[in-house]
């Protein structure tokens, strides 16, 4: 059976070890879990959490699901559909009219899009090298480039009318 909740400080260890996998060692950073709001997957029997979703609102006033992970041995149960789908619940409890979310695309696939064409978003833009200063300053390692990520950020876009 699996939970969906908030974010505790025990879930730590577990989020990041599922990011360093999926997203690239030190990608994710403890700073970054108190930047954002985490929602997490919680495996009940494992008493762990295998997924989690990381949203905010920028400084430039605009909303974003940063991303989302869910653990290798739980991928495609619809634990990623889900922790986006409580990401834009939260983001539009506290306002957001239009959600941003900058996806990963490699070898000509975006691998989430599935899970955010489910959740009503759609692309609107290509960004090359988008993470490859935000790479180099903060030393992560992209799973596909190593140090100094060249992989190109697919926007995808959610706008709401009501
Ligand atoms: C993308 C990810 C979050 C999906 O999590 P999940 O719990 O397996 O997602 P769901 O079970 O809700 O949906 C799975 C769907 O995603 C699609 N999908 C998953 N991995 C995929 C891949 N590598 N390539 C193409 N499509 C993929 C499938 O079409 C699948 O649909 P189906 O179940 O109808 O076959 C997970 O695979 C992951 O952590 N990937 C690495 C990190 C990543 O790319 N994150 C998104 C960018 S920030």
């Amino acid at each position: 059976m699996i939970r969906i909740r908030n974010f505790q400080p025990a879930d730590t260890d577990d989020i990041l070890a599922i990011a360093d996998v999926q997203l690239g060692e030190k990608y994710i950073t403890v700073d970054d879990l108190s930047a954002c709001n985490v929602i997490v997957v919680e495996d009940v029997e494992l008493q762990k959490c295998v997924g989690f979703c990381l949203s905010y609102v920028g400084q430039d006033g605009k909303s974003y699901v940063r991303t989302v992970a869910v653990n290798p041995d739980h991928s495609g149960l619809g634990i990623g559909t889900v922790l986006v789908a409580k990401a834009v619940d939260y983001l539009q409890s506290i306002g957001a009219k239009k959600i941003m979310s900058p996806l990963w695309k490699h070898d000509d696939i975006v691998n989430s899009d599935v899970i955010f064409r489910r959740n009503g978003f759609f692309p609107v833009l290509e960004i090359p090298d988008y993470w490859y200063a935000d790479s180099i300053a903060k030393g992560y390692s992209c799973p596909v480039c190593g140090k100094g990520c060249h992989c190109t950020c697919v926007m995808y876009e959610l706008a709401m009318y009501n």
